[in-house]
């Protein structure tokens, strides 16, 4: 792959301090990748020190919000690594978000190599205690400046990352709001897409929940609001009569790799997983009478997060009765949280702490010398005087 690497890069890596403390998504890495789409292709991928964009203000990103992400992070815990989890998963997401959003394929080369250079660039400043990570968003935008309601016909794909802590620094555990008034995503919507405007669309209910003393939206169906879906960030689980249950795909629920990657896990120690429909009213009964033991939420960023309570806008609030249950594991049958055992066990695959029986793990090849002198590998097409 061929990538114009700007003269500054060496000197902006040099001169970067990790602040203390970092934070998550707050601080960013010193550099960035950035690649247009024009005339029906890719063009060249450059590495540039992080910093503005220029567009113009009819740009069709600012007025039709023709935009998709991903989220993913990069592990060097004890200074192993760094390791990617499951990265081919983003990239196939990334794509089908692009589909759903009239936006164009981009190649697994282009955005694989570029997130490794990153990686590898920055990896220095990667933190290495466990929980932390160097998060990376890899997202696209359209550029056409033009203000017709149409598909633009140009894009650009900027990679950028942020060396961070965890995602909730305090241990405890989330207060869901159960929102019956506004809905995420709806059938034949964007909702399985990762799109901008599904967020967009849900912060008016991060504001109602925060007021009334919650920390999370739990959305619901959209034509009748009886069916539990997901939260704003994060899929849902909760544990029932010793079983996982999780809403299945249904089209409206982003498919998140925490998810698939803990059904996995879960159904290799035993542990039943039903991914079925569950209804809001079957959670609040079951926390009720206390067939409900445990609910958790899950994703890239967060991990795994226990969940203490479900609430309603008039204050009623629907606290779990927190049991132990029984699992298999290294051919034992044990007691305890399957919460608590799952982010363990997947904790310790995304950081190399654990071998890998999945083959989830891949490790960022080093490609520069400490000094960040020299990329070797790439095919350098030009340097960038900027
Ligand atoms: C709406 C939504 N649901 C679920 C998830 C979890 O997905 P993943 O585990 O792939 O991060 C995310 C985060 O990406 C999300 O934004």
């Amino acid at each position: 792959m061929k990538l114009k690497i700007d003269d500054r890069i060496e000197e902006v890596l040099k001169s970067f301090k990790l602040p203390d403390p970092i934070g998550f998504g707050t601080t960013l890495a010193p550099i960035m990748i950035t690649c247009d789409f024009k005339e029906g292709q890719w063009g060249v991928p450059s590495l540039l020190p992080y910093g503005p964009i220029q567009l113009n203000p009819t740009a069709k990103v600012f007025h039709y919000g023709q935009e998709i992400f991903e989220g993913m992070k990069a592990y060097r815990v004890s200074k192993k690594g760094p390791y990617l989890f499951r990265p081919l998963e983003n990239f196939k997401r990334f794509n089908l978000s692009a589909k759903r959003m009239a936006m164009p394929y981009i190649s697994e080369e282009i955005f694989m190599e570029t997130i490794k250079i990153l990686i590898d660039k920055v990896s220095p400043f990667i933190p290495d205690q466990s929980g932390d990570s160097l998060y990376i968003r890899p997202f696209m935008i359209s550029t056409e400046d033009h203000l017709g309601i149409a598909p633009s016909k140009e894009f650009k794909f900027i990679v950028v990352a942020s060396p961070s802590a965890s995602y909730f620094q305090q241990a405890k555990p989330l207060s869901v709001f159960i929102e019956r008034e506004y809905v995420r995503a709806v059938e034949g919507g964007t909702g399985q897409a990762k799109t901008g405007g599904n967020y967009a669309s849900g912060l008016v209910s991060s504001i109602k929940a925060e007021r009334l003393g919650y920390s999370q939206t739990l959305w619901l169906d959209a034509e009748k609001k009886e069916i539990c879906e997901e939260m704003s960030g994060m899929n849902l689980f909760i544990v029932k009569n010793g079983n996982l249950v999780t809403p299945a795909l249904t089209g409206t629920i982003l498919e998140g790799i925490t998810r698939s990657s803990l059904i996995r896990i879960a159904r290799d120690h035993n542990i039943e997983v039903q991914e079925r429909s569950l209804s809001l009213k079957e959670l609040i009964q079951g926390i009720k009478d206390g067939q409900i033991t445990e609910a958790f939420a899950c994703g890239t960023a967060v991990i795994l997060k226990s969940i203490a309570s479900f609430g309603e806008e008039d204050g009623t609030v629907y606290k779990i009765q927190s049991k132990e249950s029984e699992y298999n594991y290294q051919g034992k049958r044990v007691r305890g949280q399957i919460g608590a055992f799952l982010k363990e066990v997947l904790l310790n695959l995304q950081e190399g702490q654990l071998e890998d029986p999945y083959g989830w793990r891949v490790k960022v090849p080093s490609s520069v010398d400490t000094d960040h002198k020299i990329i070797k590998n790439y095919d350098q097409e030009a340097s960038l005087n900027c």
